[in-house]
């Protein structure tokens, strides 16, 4: 079954939990997308969705430059959750009343019930929801009703008349509220009416049919890096139309180690994908010599894959396709996430690629976030050490040396980081861990080792927590682990005699050294 039949839409007033509401939907199994809240009604009309349901907002509804929605969308028909400010917005509308408050309204607050309805079914007096407001509703619009309210709250859901247009004051897409799945489930269920159509199943169904139409006979090429949305777009499209997928893995040199023996392992021989291995780490070393500045390393990467690629490209022959791995936070157009982000690093960038090579985009992850692309890779056969592999950088291990590159410094930052893999990204105990790594720094110090004075390398650790590398922090890992890590490092590794533990945040600093 199509699952954009049951299509909610989100319009988005700029809330920091806007992706969440979307990611909860989905959770419950409703398929639903994120659009700025000035969506015109003539284009929502023609996406026919099921239900609308408006996102919280920094801003305060009684402000001249107030975000505010098609007011055509309300008599659609089509059921509206408002949620926070878009339940203030809802009741502005219809002449109710809403002021700031003197008091900011954050955290924890019971509720009681004041009317049963289906909307809050499994909800009763004293369930906690999380607020996080200072405007609030001091009059509910005539034709509203009050469902619910909390000590600060008076109105803290409502809903009108006929049982159309709900409003929550509360945040139920956050884990503070315990539940708020509950209460969203039954705004998509019992008040837009869906059946839940979606699932990495249905979507797996959808996408392989999907790309048997668009791509009919044509071949398709993949750059295959063995990171976890190269690995699931190559899984997916090789599903729909086998050996028609040309996947290339080229080895840059700056690699994990045993990085392109487990791709190959795990794609080649398991999968069965036609699958082809490019070692060009020569080329790649021989490129790098010299070169110390990060901003070089990256283009020097990104210039010299595009290069070996299309070579590849060129000897398949009668490529048509170009499969990438766009995910849905790089489609979607939202308004709590555009600002001005000052690019810090030039991220190695390949987009220039289809267009140079003449090619069409084949994008089949577009609809999903990072934990779904996590699923669906899991549902087609891919193993936990991709689906939950940490992300890794394009310019690899080049942008983890600081300073020159040469074949002797990348073996010990190969061997010092396969250590902090084994005891920290493979251990179980450590999933919560965005990233962990070991970097290797151009500063030589004295040591002893025995009865010998030594002279050699400092390995750095940088072990972040962090929810989308936007900010981060280091990770308050156990002084066992550390030592061990530490340890094994100077034991193992020759050339290194001191290891160091990284305990700055982002911001001011980077995940990455470079
Ligand atoms: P920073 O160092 O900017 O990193 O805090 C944020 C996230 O981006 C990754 N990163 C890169 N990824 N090309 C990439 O594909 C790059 O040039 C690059 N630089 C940083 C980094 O590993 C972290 O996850």
């Amino acid at each position: 079954m199509d699952y954009h039949k049951e299509l909610i839409l989100i319009l988005d007033f700029g809330s920091q939990y806007t992706q969440l509401i979307a990611r909860k939907t989905r959770e419950l199994g409703v398929y639903c997308e994120i659009y700025p809240f000035n969506m015109e009604r003539e284009k929502i009309i023609a996406m026919k969705p099921k239900g609308i349901i408006l996102s919280g907002g920094p801003k305060s509804v009684n402000e001249d430059d107030a975000p505010v929605c098609d007011k055509g969308i309300y008599n659609l028909g089509i059921p509206i959750l408002g949620i926070c400010y878009g339940l203030q917005l809802t009741t502005l509308f219809f002449g109710g009343k809403v002021e700031k408050s003197a008091k900011r309204e954050y955290g924890k607050a019971h509720i009681s019930i004041d009317k049963k309805d289906k909307f809050l079914e499994g909800i009763k007096d004293g369930d906690i929801v999380w607020m996080s407001h200072q405007d609030k509703v001091l009059k509910i619009p005539k034709g509203f009703v009050t469902l619910a309210h909390s000590d600060n709250s008076p109105y803290a859901a409502i809903r009108n008349e006929k049982g159309t247009i709900y409003g929550v004051q509360f945040h139920p897409e956050v884990h503070h509220t315990p539940k708020g799945k509950t209460i969203l489930k039954n705004f998509l269920y019992k008040i837009c009416g869906v059946k839940g159509l979606f699932s990495p199943k249905s979507f797996i169904e959808m996408a392989t049919k999907k790309i048997r139409d668009e791509v009919g006979d044509e071949i398709v090429v993949c750059a295959l890096s063995g990171g976890v949305d190269s690995s699931v777009v190559a899984a997916l499209i090789h599903k729909a139309i086998g050996d028609k997928l040309r996947c290339v893995f080229v080895n840059n040199g700056v690699l994990r180690k045993d990085e392109g023996q487990e791709v190959m392992e795990i794609f080649k021989d398991r999968l069965h994908m036609n699958l082809k291995y490019v070692d060009a780490e020569e080329k790649f070393l021989k490129a790098f010599r010299g070169v110390r500045d990060p901003e070089k390393k990256r283009k020097i990467i990104g210039r010299l894959f595009i290069k070996i690629f299309e070579e590849e490209a060129r000897t398949i022959g009668n490529v048509h396709f170009l499969a990438q791995g766009t995910l849905y936070p790089d489609v979607i157009e939202s308004v709590s996430h555009k600002g001005p982000s000052a690019v810090i690093k030039s991220h190695h960038n390949v987009g220039g690629l289809p267009k140079r090579m003449k090619l069409k985009l084949i994008e089949p992850l577009r609809e999903l976030f990072k934990d779904e692309v996590r699923i669906v890779g899991k549902e087609l056969g891919l193993p936990d050490n991709i689906v939950h592999r940490q992300p890794f950088p394009g310019p690899g291990l080049a942008i983890r040396i600081i300073g020159d590159i040469t074949k002797e410094r990348l073996q010990i930052l190969q061997e010092a980081d396969s250590i902090v893999r084994d005891e920290v990204e493979r251990n179980p105990k450590f999933k919560h861990i965005w990233q962990s790594f070991a970097i290797l720094i151009p500063v030589k110090t004295v040591g002893v080792m025995g009865d010998e004075r030594t002279y050699a390398n400092v390995i750095a650790l940088r072990i972040v927590e962090s929810e989308d590398a936007m900010t981060a922090d280091w990770a308050r890992i156990p002084y066992d682990t550390l030592d061990i890590v530490a340890r094994r490092i100077i034991n193992e590794v020759p050339g290194v005699n001191r290891v160091v533990y990284d305990i700055s945040s982002k911001p001011p600093s980077t995940i990455e050294w470079e």
